[in-house]
């Protein structure tokens, strides 16, 4: 599932939802059809993290919408096959750019030096949870409900913070992820990839806070 960098036009076709938001953010809707949402955010200026945080609940709201009547074993599946498979495919090439950027710009300003090492310990974090989640939590969840979970379910929403807390941090350490102008292709590359990941992050922490825990 890839949702930054497909044509405005061909995600309003799957998210007809995004349409009054993207309106708010343009004076001609028809004018940004042809961008992805990377170049949609790059003509935004000051008004750039209030339109994120918009769609990423735009997204969160329409997942939610498509998901909450299915039976939980259909739920898990959709937040394992959608979510937890992107993230673990994204994860090491985005930590191999950050390095990759941190060694080829290490003289730039804005150079997000030390990205590599917490996306490094992210990944650890969040790929251990996955695992977790898919061990220990899933599997008796499906089996008898929410019965008996609670410590487990504690320390999941625990983790669910700690994750948006390191996103908050990695969007402070990169200029909210705008990469500086004119600059080259893997700098860029990385900020999208990592505008990929967070979006989708936070759907799925969402997703799973209000659909698999709070019912
Ligand atoms: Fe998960
Ligand atoms: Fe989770």
């Amino acid at each position: 599932m890839n949702l930054m960098s497909i044509p405005i036009s061909e995600l309003l076709y799957s998210f007809p939802e995004l349409e009054v938001t993207l309106e708010k953010y343009t004076r001609s809707l028809h004018s940004v059809k042809s961008l992805n949402l990377h170049q949609f955010f790059s003509t935004l200026d000051t008004q750039l993290s209030t339109c994120k945080s918009e769609i990423k609940q735009v997204f969160t709201d329409v997942f939610y919408s498509r998901y909450k009547e299915l039976p939980i074993e259909q739920k898990i599946h959709l937040i394992v096959s959608q979510f937890h498979s992107q993230h673990r495919e994204l994860l090491p090439v985005i930590i191999n750019n950050a390095r990759e950027v941190e060694y080829k710009y290490a003289e730039h300003p804005a150079c997000p030096i030390g990205l590599s090492r917490i996306l490094s310990d992210f990944s650890d974090d969040l790929c251990g949870h996955m695992d977790q989640e898919e061990h220990f939590l899933f599997p008796p969840l499906l089996a008898r409900g929410e019965e008996g979970l609670f410590p487990i379910i504690a320390v999941t929403h625990h983790s669910h913070d700690r994750h948006m807390h390191v996103m908050a941090d990695i969007e402070e350490l990169t200029n909210d992820l705008v990469a500086p102008e004119g600059i080259g292709a893997p700098w860029v590359t990385l900020y999208e990839q990592l505008n990929e990941l967070f979006l989708q992050l936070y759907i799925h922490i969402l997703l799973e806070n209000t659909l698999l825990f709070d019912e």
